[in-house]
């Protein structure tokens, strides 16, 4: 018997997770360090993972979570019919120095296939969000994008400091794509960098490594407004591993891809 998903549900949970970012109290808020250069765990990140997995278990007792942060409810097993990919925070750092630019991205997947996604930015009250097959939508607004250029567009990327291995041939090619383009950009929050291109804002999302937890969400909503999200050799995504990113309009993807391959990323990226 197919499971009926209530998808407005999962929506208002996350709309609920982005008021406990709001209400933070970021001056007296616990910080821990984990592991690699700058890379944090604030006490708001678990707040936000433990509300999420306690909502979203009583929406959908059978699924599963695959969480970034370690709290007691954050059980990984990646062997049931659907997965929750959480990011309870998605800009972390952006978050801790007040930038007022983070997302609760939350991607459900069902036997290994993303099938929703919801990427809600509390600070300007955006929420990107897809079901499989039902469109992309920014709030109510449906998300259709034009099939830009890099040439007529901007470029967005992505590196974290805990991530530095091979960071000169990102940067060669944010370089090549800067004088190809319009502009770049570093949003610090993967998923809505991501989820911005399906509205149009960016033509290219590219970063070396991310969790799948970063992009799962995203993906689908990308893919639901016409975009392409591959791995920079262009290589499936995984949902099980980190891997790299490279996510577009049709066009600049295309684009994209040549240059990476002349730049020597081959399908190890
Ligand atoms: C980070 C953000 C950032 C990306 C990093 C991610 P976090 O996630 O998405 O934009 O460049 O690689 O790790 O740590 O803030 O959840
Ligand atoms: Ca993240
Ligand atoms: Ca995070």
């Amino acid at each position: 018997m197919r499971i009926v998903i209530d998808f407005k549900a999962i929506e208002k949970c996350v709309k609920e997770a982005g008021q406990i970012v709001l209400a933070a109290n970021l001056e007296n808020a616990s910080v821990e360090k984990k592991t690699g250069d700058a890379n944090f765990c604030t006490e708001y990140d678990v707040k936000v993972q433990k509300f999420l997995i306690d909502e979203l278990s009583k929406i959908l007792p059978e699924a599963s979570f695959f969480g970034e942060e370690e709290t007691s409810n954050n059980i990984k097993d990646l062997s049931r019919e659907y997965t929750f990919y959480i990011d309870p925070i998605d800009g972390t750092t952006n978050f801790m120095f007040g930038y007022n630019h983070s997302s609760i991205s939350v991607g459900l997947a069902r036997n290994g296939k993303m099938i929703a996604g919801f990427v809600y930015n509390p600070y300007v009250d955006e929420m990107y969000k897809a079901v499989r097959n039902e469109g992309a939508f920014v709030n109510d607004k449906p998300l259709k994008m034009e099939n830009k250029a890099v040439s007529e567009g901007i470029i967005a990327f992505g590196c974290a400091r805990y991530n530095e291995s091979k960071v000169d041939i990102l940067f060669s090619t944010v370089k090549e794509l800067f004088l190809k383009s319009l502009s770049i950009r570093s949003g610090g929050s993967a998923a809505i960098d991501i989820s911005r291109i399906a509205k149009g804002a960016n033509v290219i999302y590219i970063e070396l490594k991310l969790q799948p937890y970063d992009y799962a969400a995203a993906s689908v909503i990308l893919e639901e407004a016409g975009g392409v999200i591959t791995r920079i050799g262009g290589g499936e995504i995984s949902l099980t591993e980190p891997c790299s990113i490279l996510a577009g309009t049709k066009k600049a993807h295309e684009e994209v891809m040549k240059i990476a391959k002349e730049k020597g990323y081959n399908s190890e990226f």
